[in-house]
């Protein structure tokens, strides 16, 4: 999807979003898949009702993007625009045991960042790529911990009412990676609570996460983490393996030799091969086990 009207563009500029022609989301994403679309750059949360006023009268679909690492997206020119925040200077502001952090920021970086500053209790999702507004829109969770825990008040973009709303912690609900946000809802930034702990001790969670992290699942190779949710009481990767699906690939798409839910991209896999894949693995765990995997992976098809 290309915007070409020169009153469009012109008026992006006047409201401090940067139009970037061509994107390839194949280079926005970690699976490294996806096809060709425009790319605006929110340089300031305020921009939004303004801009999405903007795309709707001109009839330009659009979908926004956080870090990508959830993700798949189809392959060749995109139907639909794309738009993601860019990251603020400082992204993380912190007063007492209370983080701001900007939805843009990285999950990792602002992990290291708290911990630093004694505060605690994310451990568990060191090493999981992509954005804070992702996390939280999707209740990223690991090792017994979760996000939503910790969240005191989100700032949004609400697509029904159109205008930037803030919620407290008790209005949203945080479920097994599920919230109650709506799925046109845009995360801004987060105000989250987190325990007083020496540098030292956190440290010590952060090496042991980083290290079962490391022993089980893919790290170095593209994927978009766990590509179905685990079913009630049940594991996802181990019903995979115990198949013998670990290796299995349709094209350059793969299932790890690793951790058998994730799948990986082990050179040029199109989402064509990603979908078929994903489609052949669900449909072999129905018949073997009765049970209808759910996707993890948010699908964003062409
Ligand atoms: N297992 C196998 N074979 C495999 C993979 C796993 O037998 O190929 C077995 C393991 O040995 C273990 C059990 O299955 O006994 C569970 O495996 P693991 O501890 O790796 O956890 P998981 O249920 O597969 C979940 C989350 C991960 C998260 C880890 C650690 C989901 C879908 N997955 O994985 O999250 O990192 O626990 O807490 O909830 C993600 O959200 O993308 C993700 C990767």
């Amino acid at each position: 999807m290309r915007i070409s009207d020169p009153r469009i563009v012109v008026k992006l500029a006047e409201i401090h979003v940067d139009l970037q022609h061509g994107a390839t989301l194949a280079g926005l994403t970690s699976l490294g898949i996806g096809g060709t679309t425009d790319l605006l750059r929110i340089k300031k949360h305020e921009s939004l009702p303004d801009l999405l006023n903007l795309l709707d009268a001109n009839h330009v679909p659009h979908k926004f993007l956080g870090g990508g690492s959830n993700l798949l997206v189809g392959d060749g020119e995109l139907p639909w625009v794309i738009m993601q925040l860019v990251r603020p200077e400082p992204d993380v502001v912190l007063d007492g045991n209370f983080a701001h952090i900007d939805a843009a920021a990285d999950l990792g970086r602002m992990i290291t960042f708290c911990a630093k500053n004694d505060l605690g209790g994310m451990e568990g999702l060191i090493g999981v790529p992509g954005t804070v507004g992702g996390a939280l829109r999707m209740n990223a969770g690991a090792y017994g911990m979760q996000i939503g825990n910790y969240v005191r008040e989100v700032k949004l973009y609400r697509a029904a009412s159109r205008k930037i709303e803030i919620l407290r912690g008790h209005q949203i609900s945080f479920e097994y990676r599920h919230t109650s946000f709506a799925p046109d809802d845009m995360m801004l930034s987060v105000i989250l609570e987190l325990p007083s702990k020496p540098f030292k001790e956190i440290l010590q969670g952060i090496r042991i996460c980083n290290e079962k992290r490391r022993s089980s699942q893919p790290l170095g190779q593209k994927s978009a983490g766990c590509i179905f949710k685990n079913p009630p009481g049940a594991s996802a990767g181990r019903m995979i393996d115990e198949l013998g699906l670990k290796g299995l690939s349709v094209g350059d798409a793969r299932v790890s030799d690793r951790h058998a839910n994730f799948f990986v991209n082990a050179g040029h896999a199109s989402a064509k091969d990603m979908l078929a894949l994903i489609a052949d693995v669900r449909e072999r765990v129905q018949k073997s086990y009765g049970v209808s995997l759910e996707n993890e992976v948010v699908v964003w098809s062409a």
